[in-house]
């Protein structure tokens, strides 16, 4: 479901997190007694933020999708993240259609759909800002 342009970029990613740039993390997920990967998840530290983390890219092989790897992976980040001081998880996606199930995994983990930018990808593809508070689980709502 990513363009080829954003494979591009997560392969860019990758090469940069395999060469020890610290500002990219990566966890892979492999099949058991094989190197076969499976899945994988990239994340790093927001430039100019305190505390804030970006989750870049969370993806299971759909052939191994729906069998809990996603939520090891993300549990994986947070548990990283709780060691680091980690306050809040950023997830970025897509208003697109086919991306509704990983909104979904979102909202069961503790994720808070916070904003959304329209057109922000293409036109009527939205924006759809994600926010996990690491520290307390649950997000303050604002005042208003
Ligand atoms: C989102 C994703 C990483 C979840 O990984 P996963 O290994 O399928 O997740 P789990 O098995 O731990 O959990 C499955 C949950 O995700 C949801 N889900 C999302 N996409 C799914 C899919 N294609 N197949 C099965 N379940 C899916 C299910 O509804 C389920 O929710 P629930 O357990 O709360 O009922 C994976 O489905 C994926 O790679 N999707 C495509 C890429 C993507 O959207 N990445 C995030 C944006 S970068």
């Amino acid at each position: 479901m990513f363009r080829p342009a954003e494979t591009a970029i997560a392969v860019e990613v990758l090469d940069e997190a395999l060469a020890g740039d610290e500002d990219y993390r990566i966890v892979g997920a492999y099949e058991r007694g094989a190197d076969t990967l499976v899945g994988f998840v990239c994340w790093g530290p927001t430039p100019a933020t305190a505390g804030t983390w970006d989750l870049y890219w969370i993806a299971v092989d759909p052939a191994w999708q729906g069998k809990g790897i996603g939520s090891d992976l993300l549990e994986e980040v947070e548990r990283r993240l709780a060691a680091e001081g980690g306050r809040l998880l950023v997830a970025e996606t897509s208003s697109r259609a086919e991306y509704a199930p990983t909104w979904g995994f979102y909202e069961r983990r503790g994720f808070r759909r916070a904003a959304v930018v329209p057109e922000y990808y293409a036109p009527g593809d939205d924006l759809v800002l994600y926010l996990k508070d690491l520290r307390h689980g649950v997000l303050a709502t604002p005042a208003s």
